[in-house]
């Protein structure tokens, strides 16, 4: 009887498939970005997120509802500041535009989904840095983390569960947890972008939050290089080792082998960031007829799963939580 190895037998109908499938995808493995922007009226599209918004306060909390509705695991907020400075100065004021919104959805969710705020200054800076800019133009690391520790605070305070250090600087985690416990946010958890690449991904993202690196900037600075593989683990054993409780590989679809490294070598929680760039190139195709967007979304989230992902950051969450759900 040739061949002995028969793979096909369970394969034959969707009940076995289901049944000896090594990956499962579910809503609550979904983590949806969200944007909130000062100064709107009424929520204003993003062009090139297609579905996606920068939203009003009041939109963004029904925008919350329905990802609930739809069974996402949680939000990561990132905040829209009508003016920017030199220091980002919004990202830590009471009154900043993601604290006020992190306040509303304390008010109304609660702890029904898990609460993020991503942390950096970018959005609030100026020249578009991650950090504080010394006058030749580098980003002076622990100034900056100095700020994260407030920023921190200030999101803590206005109810995040967790807070999510986006800059890649040295010793951010550290800086964050020392600040976070030092103002009686211990349960505060730490979300922290390990392994977070210098990527041509970004782009939508930069467009929505309206962010423009100054003199044809880059932040391969302080974003890693993608020739690095190794690196990774290290960047991640520093976060693990400063206090970080959870840790996230960014952009994923082409960081999957990184993925699949720190899911073997680590035991803390992982997640990955499907980022703005994989989801307009998944929905640019599908607009064209040139691919199905909603089987290749969920090829392509199964797979960070498959990899070792415990979540997932996704513009798909809800799309593809509702998709699910049917
Ligand atoms: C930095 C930050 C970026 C993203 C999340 N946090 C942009 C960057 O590093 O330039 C990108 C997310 C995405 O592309 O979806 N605050």
């Amino acid at each position: 009887m040739f061949p002995a190895e028969r793979p096909r037998r369970l394969r034959r109908t969707p009940a076995l498939r289901r049944l000896v499938a090594e990956t499962n995808l579910a809503p609550h493995d979904f983590v949806a970005p969200l944007f909130v922007a000062e100064g709107l009226s009424e929520p204003s599209p993003i062009l090139s997120l297609p579905g996606h918004f920068l939203h009003t306060v009041s939109s963004l909390c029904d925008e919350v509802r329905a990802l609930q509705r739809a069974g996402v695991g949680g939000v990561i907020l990132f905040g829209v500041p009508t003016t920017k400075d030199e220091v980002g100065s919004g990202a830590w004021s009471r009154d900043g535009v993601a604290q006020v919104a992190l306040r509303a959805l304390r008010d109304e969710f609660d702890d029904d989904l898990v609460l993020m705020a991503d942390l950096c200054l970018d959005e609030y800076t100026s020249h578009g840095h991650c950090g504080v800019v010394r006058p030749d133009g580098t980003v002076d690391n622990d100034a900056t983390i100095e700020l994260y520790g407030r920023v921190a605070v200030a999101q803590a305070g206005a109810g995040a569960s967790v807070v999510a250090p986006s800059g890649m600087m040295d010793g951010q985690v550290g800086a964050i947890r020392a600040a976070l416990d030092g103002a009686g946010f211990d349960e505060t958890i730490i979300l922290a972008y390990a392994a977070k690449y210098a990527s041509g991904l970004y782009g939508p993202f930069r467009d929505a939050v309206g962010v423009e690196i100054a003199d044809g900037g880059n932040r391969r600075g302080y974003q890693q290089d993608s020739r690095n593989r190794r690196e990774a683990l290290r960047e991640a054993r520093a976060d693990v080792a400063q206090g970080a409780d959870i840790v996230m590989v960014k952009p994923a679809m082409s960081y999957l082998d990184v993925v699949s490294d720190l899911r073997r070598e680590l035991d803390v929680p992982l997640c990955a960031y499907h980022v703005s760039g994989e989801y307009a190139m998944v929905k640019a195709a599908a607009q064209n007829g040139w691919i199905d967007g909603t089987a290749v979304a969920i090829e392509q989230l199964t797979a960070v799963r498959r990899a070792g992902a415990d979540f997932v950051l996704t513009y798909f969450a809800r799309e593809i939580a509702e998709e699910l759900g049917r």
